[in-house]
Parts: structure tokens; C-alpha cells; sequence
């Protein structure tokens, strides 16, 4: 495996550390500017941090964190907070040129340095993540990992019980695809080559995600969110997969998701076969559309005429769930009041459905 400091970020490289900034800048003031706060400790983990730079000078995920945070470093202590940065890479040489990188800007910032196997200090620190009630302690963790590796079904399924905890992963979505059959790799990931659609390959992360997301127990309050990621002039997908057990979590990561990408909100590259401009019109579906939002529409007003949904908070979570954005439930719904087959009265929104009360019935 190439190192990734050892070069120039890629531009896939850059999309995924802007979403990452982006969806920190919105995570952040969340959590410590909340008026009612039940917590003071907050923790930021950058599991594979690297060093800090590229080698053009872009900064890495642990200065993006650090960068952001300074902004509310007065705030924090106003607050008396107790904000903790977790900094980890297994590379000796990479986290010490990252602290004393970090050390000479004088962030006065509670920062850990660490320098272990990602495994090993996940499933180190995790007991105390879930005992006394510090399941409920604000998280955000950065999971960059190379390849496939650590993300397992039990890395997951812990991350799946900490209740306040927002987690980013990366994940090589085309070596799953390559690679699924070995029995080795089986350790890792449990996919068959005929989960993937071969006339496919680009929506090989949308199969890695639906793994994942098929591991969630049904009682359990947790939205995922894929971004799929290619880089210039390569035909292999990598992916990132985001965790919020919260509305306003996966509110938040969507409207940046779709503010990306205008056609399916989930990937760096034309995914879902929208026709785009200066492309051939096809003749047997005028609508030009992504075909995930003619899907989402046509199985929404399924839903509701089928009584599976009867609610409006039920609607955007399905919405969510989907990937999509209350503004795509809200074109069904808009018809569906006009043509009398839901309440006429009934208000519609677009954003803070977390506020939203669960009793607004449809019809
Ligand atoms: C994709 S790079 C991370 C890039 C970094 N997030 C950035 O933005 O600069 C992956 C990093 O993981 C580290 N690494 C590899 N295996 C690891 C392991 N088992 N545990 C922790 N870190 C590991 C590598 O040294 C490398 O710096």
C-alpha cells in the first residue's frame, strides 16, 4: 500500500478531508454550545491520524480537527468543558513528527498522542466508553483506515452501542469487490461476489454500505449515510460510511452530502446515472433525474398509500434512511396534498426533524 503522506493528497483524498472539516464544523457547535449540557467531557478520536501534512502542504485529518477546534477554544473553557483530542498511528516516526508539529503551534487544546495498533486501542479504551453511563459522553471518531481491515462486524457493532458517538469511516470498496471470495479475506469482511452488480463496479461502495447497514439491529437508533469516492482518471471506488444514532446527526451529514453532489448526494462522480447535461436524452424515461430519486419517490408513495409510514416525522426519517433530504419527501408530499390523499393542513419542513413531534398523522 502507497503511503499517502509520502505524496500529494489525491482529489479523492481532498473531497473525503472536506467532509470531514465540513461536517465538524457543524458537529462542533452541537456539542459545545449546547445551553442545557449534560456532559463536560467531549472526545474527538483521529484513530489514523498520520503526520499531519502531504507533502505539498495540505494539512491531514489531525490538523483539519485541531483547526476547527480553535475556533471554540475560548468557548471551551468558558464552558469548562473538557474537550479530548485522541491523535493515534501505529507509525512511531508519523505521530512524532505530528506532536512536535502540533506541539510548535501551542494549541491549548487537551491533545493524547498515541502510537498503537488501531485494534488494539479500540478494544483497549472501549470498556470505559461503556461503562457508567459514558455511552452517553459526545463523541466523534475518524476511522482512515487503509484497505479493508479494521472495521470488523465486532468494531462496528460496538460502535453501534455508544448512543452519542458520530463516527466517519473509510473503507477500499473496489478491494471487497476484488477480493471477496478469499478466505482470508473473509476474516474481514463477509460479502459474496454476487452481492456486487459486475455491469456495476461504480456502486460497489453501495453494496459495502448495505452490509454494514444490514448489521444495525431493528431497535436500535443508528442512520448511515454513504459518499462515494473516485479518484480522477481510475476506475476504483473507495467509500466512506457515516454513523450518527441521532436526526440532527445524519441532517446534518446529508445536506452536506447532497451540497457535494446535486444528483444522488452520495458520491464524487456521476453514481446513479443521472442524465446530464450535453448527455443523449434517454427516449423511454424523459425524467433525467438520478434514478435514486425517482426509486425514493416511487417507494415513498408506496409507503404511505400502503399505511407503512403514517406519520411526518416517519416520512423524513424514511427519507433519511434513504439518503435523501426532506426537500425529495416534500415534492411526494406537495402531490399527495393536492390530490386530497393526505391532510391538506398538514405543514411541511425542511430541516430540525429531530424537533419534529412523532404525532403529526398524514391523513
Ligand atoms: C489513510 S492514512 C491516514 C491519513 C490521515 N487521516 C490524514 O488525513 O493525513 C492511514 C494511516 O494509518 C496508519 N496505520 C496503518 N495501520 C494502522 C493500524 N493498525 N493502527 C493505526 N494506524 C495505522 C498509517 O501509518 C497511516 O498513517
Amino acid at each position: 500500500m502507497a503511503d499517502i503522506h509520502s505524496e500529494g493528497f489525491d482529489d479523492a483524498t481532498q473531497i473525503k478531508l472536506k467532509i470531514l472539516k465540513e461536517y465538524l464544523k457543524e458537529w462542533l457547535p452541537v456539542f459545545l454550545r449546547k445551553k442545557e449540557k449534560f456532559w463536560i467531557d467531549i472526545f474527538i478520536y483521529d484513530f489514523f491520524a498520520g503526520e499531519g501534512f502531504d507533502t505539498n502542504g495540505n494539512p491531514g485529518s489531525p490538523i483539519i480537527i485541531l483547526e476547527e477546534l480553535l475556533k471554540y477554544q475560548n468557548g471551551i473553557k468558558k464552558e469548562n468543558l473538557n474537550l479530548k483530542v485522541i491523535l493515534n498511528d501505529i507509525d512511531e516516526s508519523k505521530i512524532k513528527k505530528l506532536e512536535s508539529v502540533i506541539r510548535a503551534k501551542n494549541f491549548e487544546l487537551d491533545i493524547k498522542f498515541l502510537n498503537q495498533d488501531f485494534t488494539v486501542l479500540f478494544n483497549e479504551i472501549y470498556p470505559e466508553m461503556v461503562s457508567n453511563g459514558n455511552d452517553r459522553l459526545p463523541r466523534f471518531m475518524f476511522i482512515d483506515q487503509y484497505g479493508v481491515k479494521y472495521v470488523t462486524k465486532d468494531i462496528f457493532n460496538k460502535l453501534a452501542e455508544l448512543k452519542r458517538t458520530d463516527f466517519l469511516f473509510f473503507i477500499s470498496s473496489h478491494f471487497v469487490k476484488r477480493f471477496s471470495e478469499l478466505t482470508e479475506f473473509k476474516k474481514y469482511i463477509e460479502i459474496s461476489k454476487a452481492d456486487f452488480d459486475l455491469t456495476k463496479p461504480y456502486q460497489c461502495h453501495r453494496v459495502v454500505f448495505d452490509y454494514f447497514k444490514d448489521m444495525i439491529p431493528e431497535h436500535k437508533e443508528l442512520y448511515l449515510a454513504p459518499f462515494s469516492l473516485q479518484k480522477e482518471n481510475t476506475s476504483n471506488v473507495y467509500g466512506l460510511i457515516f454513523g450518527s444514532h441521532n436526526l440532527l446527526g445524519i441532517e446534518k451529514f446529508l445536506k452536506l452530502a447532497w451540497k457535494l453532489d446535486g444528483n444522488a448526494g452520495e458520491a464524487n462522480f456521476n453514481i446513479d446515472e443521472a442524465i446530464l447535461e450535453g448527455q443523449t436524452f434517454d427516449l423511454f424515461n424523459p425524467d433525467t433525474r438520478a434514478k435514486k430519486l425517482q426509486f425514493f419517490e416511487k417507494e415513498l408513495k408506496e409507503q404511505i398509500k400502503e399505511k407503512k409510514i403514517n406519520t411526518l416525522k416517519g416520512i423524513y426519517t424514511f427519507a433519511f434512511n434513504y439518503g435523501c433530504l426532506p426537500i425529495h419527501a416534500n415534492v411526494v408530499l406537495k402531490e399527495m396534498k393536492e390530490k386530497g390523499l393526505i391532510k391538506k393542513d398538514i405543514k411541511l419542513v425542511s430541516s430540525s426533524i429531530h424537533k419534529l413531534e412523532g404525532n403529526i398523522y398524514l391523513k
